[in-house]
């Protein structure tokens, strides 16, 4: 099939690019097999070929094609508690609120219920590739590997380990660093041997969920379970003061080193938050090929840290954009990428209305704008996670959103005699709500 439409795409940080008239075929697979723009050889006589047989499949005006978002950091679990709880300090609403929340997924039946809720409406937000962290259970996370199978949403699925005695609640712990490995091998094996994951929708994901959480025998067999089976790898590192703090006074060395130490940073390694790294711990990220999941709506509640997302780019670190539901409290990647232009502003003019502008500036160039966050909330994502989706280019799979820019309860308002090529998807990064998301595309297949 093919398609015919205006798209917008950003396969580099610097590099958007708007597809007017564009035409897309899709083969059986759902992969992208052409991509012919209007200026290329042939397009016309194709354009002409499809309309006369009648099978040309075209957008209607005031709407646009764009890849579907990829949200490298979510906790599946912690759904009912989107927008509450954000007024403690990290540490203490892990123990007050998170862990006993996260507890209940020993209830299979109320698993099954949040994570149904949870997987339609990130689809609807827009978001067609997720990166989960679920919890300690086997039974729940699988039913979150079901559901994802069952709604089509691309996904990567981790069952948290930790173990850690101390700073883990007795009521919700792995009982050993054996049990943690073992419960993240079946995991593995599940998702892999999945009757209907024949096509590779959902990944198995290792899953520490912070040094603090677990002990160093489980970080060692987790390192070497991520060798022995190349699978992803996900984590929180260096996020807040506290965090980064203990783990240099029970390491002696960052987030960034200790997990490098344990076999943790891979290539298909992605970590969340990272806004205290040092410059050898970017060195190294960047040498590994590691990724970042930049929390920027999280980081502005539980982090008190702004993570330099435009730096990381620079030395072209892998970066791609987490709504860390509920750490943030928005489901939607559209909104967390505004966030990011705005702190990146901040970031950069400074705060402080009681310091002179000079002494407030950092001087320093911080700020991202629109293209570079559309990017890092896409293909940036997506090459964070190895995976071939996050643009429209020959060979990559088809995952797709439909942006109805008319939609009666839309937010986004654009002017014909005013509005054309960037500015669109300006208004569209900066305007798109739930919406506005007409229609979602993930493997060639229409899942809304
Ligand atoms: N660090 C360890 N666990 C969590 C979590 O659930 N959310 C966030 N934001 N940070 C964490
Ligand atoms: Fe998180």
């Amino acid at each position: 099939r093919t398609l015919l439409a205006t798209a917008f795409h950003a396969p580099e940080p610097s590099g958007m690019e708007v597809l007017e008239e564009v035409l897309i075929s899709i083969d059986a697979e759902g992969r992208i097999s052409d991509v012919l723009k209007s200026d290329a050889p042939g397009y016309t006589e194709k354009r002409t070929a499809l309309e006369a047989a009648g099978v040309l499949e075209v957008l209607p005006a005031g709407s646009y094609l764009l890849p579907g978002l990829v949200d490298c950091h979510v906790h599946a679990p912690q759904y009912p508690q989107l927008g509450d709880a954000l007024d403690v300090p990290l540490e203490v609403w892990l123990q007050k609120y998170t862990f006993p929340l996260e507890a209940r997924y020993a209830d299979l039946a109320f698993a099954r219920e949040t994570y149904g809720m949870l997987v339609e409406d990130l689809l609807a937000n827009g978001t067609t590739t997720a990166l989960y962290f679920a919890t300690i259970h086997q039974d729940a996370t699988r039913a979150l590997v079901d559901i994802c199978l069952e709604k089509g949403q691309r996904a990567l699925v981790g069952k948290v380990a930790m173990d850690h005695p101390e700073n883990c609640p007795d009521f919700y712990r792995d009982a050993s660093p054996e049990e943690a490995i073992a419960g993240t091998r079946a995991l593995i094996d599940y998702v892999r041997s999945h009757p209907q994951n024949r096509e590779i929708l959902v990944h198995p994901v290792i899953t520490p969920r912070f040094i603090p959480a677990c002990t160093d025998a489980a970080l060692e067999g987790l390192g070497a379970l991520a060798r022995e089976c190349g699978c992803h790898v996900q984590t929180h590192c260096s996020e807040s003061d506290w965090e980064h703090g203990y783990v240099l006074d029970r390491h002696g060395m960052t987030d960034t080193e200790s997990l490098d130490r344990f076999g943790l940073m891979t290539r298909r390694t992605m970590l969340a938050h990272s806004n205290l790294l040092t410059a050898s711990d970017m060195d190294r990220i960047v040498e590994r090929g590691a990724g970042v999941a930049h929390c920027p709506l999280s980081n502005g509640y539980f982090a008190g840290a702004v993570f330099p997302l435009r730096a990381a780019l620079e030395k072209g670190m892998h970066v791609g954009m987490g709504t860390d539901i509920s750490g943030g409290p928005s489901a939607s990647l559209f909104e967390n990428a505004r966030a990011a232009i705005l702190v990146s502003r901040m970031f950069e003019t400074g705060v402080d209305p009681d310091r002179a502008p000079e002494e407030r500036a950092s001087g320093a160039a911080r700020r991202i704008d629109f293209r570079q966050a559309f990017h890092v909330a896409t293909a940036g994502g997506a090459k964070a996670l190895d995976l071939p989706v996050g643009q429209f280019t020959k060979g990559y799979l088809f995952d797709a959103i439909v942006v109805d820019t008319r939609a009666e309860k839309g937010t986004i308002r654009l002017f014909d005699d005013r509005d054309a090529g960037e500015t669109i998807l300006q208004k569209i990064v900066y305007g798109a709500s739930r919406a506005n998301i007409a229609e979602v595309y993930v493997g060639g297949q229409q899942v809304r």
